[in-house]
């Protein structure tokens, strides 16, 4: 979603806003605006890019040593210069930004039109800065009290930043189910703020996660943080990994192909020290403080939007499949209205990369409230949901920052495969020798997603150079291939914006058949393994119809490369691990083909990398 930055310190703050609002340019946006202040309140504000803003500062004062940036994603009011961030209090002396949404905006408006509050905007921000004021002159409170007060009124979420023209040295932050971050910088008194660490990350490595409900204040260069409830707490300040080259491109030229071939890695990390070959045991901290639930468990619901709901999709088939264990998985977005019967012995897991997403938090929250077990699978360290769930395990990919998610997917399912493994061998499930026969593929995992991506690159440029300018494209799998499916259609949907589907391979005879001409490239996952037969069939009734068929196939099948059109061969594994490897050359097709389309490969158009709104 959009993106904060804040600064105090000796320096001046413009050019870390500046170029903080540009690392954080991922999280999708449609406005920017920076303030400024240095005796005077200086605010500048557009529709459009970063870029835009920097060329309305240009000849303009942009000095001062406090200041904030943002960049929006609209949920009130449209994107204009009038509603881009940052928004003024009726006095104009408040200066606000912020990342989320006031729920409880209009009536907050209402109350304040009546006690003669004008807004220029129509923006549920602007009413924040304009109940602060409110709060802070009819009270007598300062600042920082008449913050905590209207946020006690506001119902939703928030990460903001504040400064006031009368309190020259002051800087205050406050977080409730949107991300901040503190960044501890090296001079006295110098503090950043941000929506996540990257715009901080080459200043310091010292920074404090902020939790759900905590206010931050910078004053006189101490760094005061107390709850909504005016309870005080001490800053935790963890030691960042991160490295600045971590989030640069890597010589790739997209960010989204530097992730893609950083997969043999990331499938790594996520699986390095949870499981002992040797003595068959499992080092995950969740499974071992959960043992006793976990054996008793009836259900896992399993809740998560977009890819992350695709990698719901696989942890379905393989927690079945190994801990015999049934398991629902729900749109985050449906589980959360549709009133669920949720029991206090269930299970229910959150997967999302951002660990931020609106609704899967608010599904988690339904859960909580019903008395479930919360356990998140999650990518960014320190993100709401990591907070909120009793329990996780992180997928260690390291930041994602294309928007279209690929080695948090892969990272998602390598997680979701050890958890199935591990509840498994609790309840009793799985033999030793079966146990050993997995771990024993898993760690030759990543080694042939090296191989994949090694070998399939010409084959899909090929494929990518003959199929760009389609209309339409079909993604079949069965069994663990059928969620691999619809992770690859909106992979290519998502990116290149052309229109795909996926569907089981058995459905194609219950009405998509009929879409099937000389026209329709149909992507068929068929390793040989698992209904090998059945999708070889599949393939035939498609070339029957003159369909145009791109098998991906396990290494050397002849069969299917006699029938296919073009194949992509991926090692043989596992049934179970087929989507570790199957996903790889989707991805790589989606993004080659989004290229030769000149589309925003990073950046897709309407797409935010975090949809931390409804
Ligand atoms: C995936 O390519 C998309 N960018 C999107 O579907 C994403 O997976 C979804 O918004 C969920 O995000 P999360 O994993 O951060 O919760
Ligand atoms: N709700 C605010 C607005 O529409 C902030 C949106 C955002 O998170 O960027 O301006």
């Amino acid at each position: 979603m959009c993106g904060i930055v804040g600064y105090i310190g000796p320096d001046q703050a413009y050019d870390f806003l500046i170029k903080g609002l540009q690392r954080l340019e991922y999280r999708g946006y449609d406005s920017a605006g920076v303030a400024l202040l240095d005796g005077g309140l200086k605010v500048y504000k557009t529709k459009g890019k970063v870029s835009d803003l920097v060329s309305l500062t240009e000849g303009k004062d942009t000095t001062g040593s406090i200041g904030m940036g943002h960049t929006r994603w609209a949920t009130h009011g449209e994107p204009n210069d009038i509603n881009a961030h940052p928004h003024l209090s009726q006095s104009g002396d408040l200066c606000i930004i912020h990342n989320g949404i006031i729920e409880n905006y209009a009536s907050l408006k209402e109350v304040l039109l009546e006690r003669g509050h004008e807004f220029v905007s129509d923006t549920d921000t602007e009413v924040l800065a304009h109940l602060i004021e409110d709060i802070r002159e009819n009270e007598e409170v300062d600042v920082f009290e008449a913050v905590r007060l209207a946020l006690n009124e506001v119902v939703g979420a928030y990460a903001i930043v504040i400064i006031s023209k009368n309190d020259p040295d002051l800087l205050i932050g406050a977080r409730k189910g949107s991300p901040m971050v503190i960044g501890h910088g090296k001079h006295e008194g110098e503090y950043y703020i941000a929506s996540d660490a990257t715009p901080i990350v080459e200043y310091t490595r010292e920074v404090t996660y902020m939790e759900e409900g905590e206010i931050a204040m910078v004053k006189d260069g101490q760094l005061t943080i107390k709850t909504i409830q005016n309870i005080e707490k001490t800053p935790y300040i963890h030691k960042l990994e991160m490295t600045l080259d971590a989030i640069e491109k890597g010589g790739y030229d997209h960010f989204m192909l530097k992730e893609i071939y950083e997969q043999p890695k990331s499938i790594y990390d996520s699986m390095r020290g949870r499981f002992s070959q040797e003595d068959l045991t499992f080092a995950m901290q969740s499974l071992r403080e959960y043992e006793t639930k976990i054996r008793n468990l009836k259900r896992i619901i399993i809740v998560g939007c977009g890819t992350s709901w695709h990698a719901g999709l696989v942890g379905e088939y393989l927690i079945e499949e190994f801990a015999r264990l049934p398991v629902e998985v729900e749109y985050a977005s449906e589980f959360r209205y549709r009133n669920p019967i949720i029991n206090s012995d269930d299970l229910v897991i959150a997967i999302s990369q951002s660990g931020e997403t609106a609704d899967t938090l608010a599904a988690l929250e339904l859960a909580k409230e019903n008395g479930a077990t919360l356990y998140g699978v999650c990518n960014v360290v320190g993100s709401s949901i990591p907070r909120i769930t009793h329990a996780g395990a992180h997928t260690h990919a390291g930041p994602e920052i294309g928007v279209a998610s690929t080695k948090a997917f892969t990272a998602q399912v390598t997680v979701l495969t050890l958890l199935a493994l591990g509840i498994a061998e609790i309840r009793g499930q799985i033999t030793k020798a079966r146990l050993r026969e997995m771990f024993t593929e898993l760690e030759q995992i990543p080694g042939k997603v090296q191989k994949v991506l090694d070998s399939c690159a010409d084959k899909v440029l090929e494929i990518s150079e003959k199929y760009m300018n389609v209309q339409n494209f079909l993604y079949l799998g069965r069994g663990y291939n059928f969620p691999v499916a619809l992770e690859g259609a909106l992979k290519l949907k998502e990116i290149s914006y052309i229109h795909a589907e996926g569907y089981p391979a058995a459905e194609m005879k219950h009405g998509p058949i009929a879409l099937i001409d000389e026209n329709m490239p149909v992507v068929v996952i068929a390793p040989k393994r698992g209904y090998y037969e059945k999708v070889f069939s599949n393939i035939q009734e498609i070339k029957a119809r003159k369909g145009q068929v791109i098998a991906v196939i396990t290494e050397g099948d002849e069969k299917i490369k006699s029938i296919a059109d073009h194949t992509i061969e991926i090692p043989d594994t596992e049934d179970a691990l087929v989507p570790l490897l199957a996903t790889i050359p989707l991805q790589l097709l989606s993004y080659h083909i989004a290229v030769m389309r000149n589309c925003n490969v990073d950046q897709p158009r309407n797409l935010a990398k975090s949809v931390t709104v409804e």
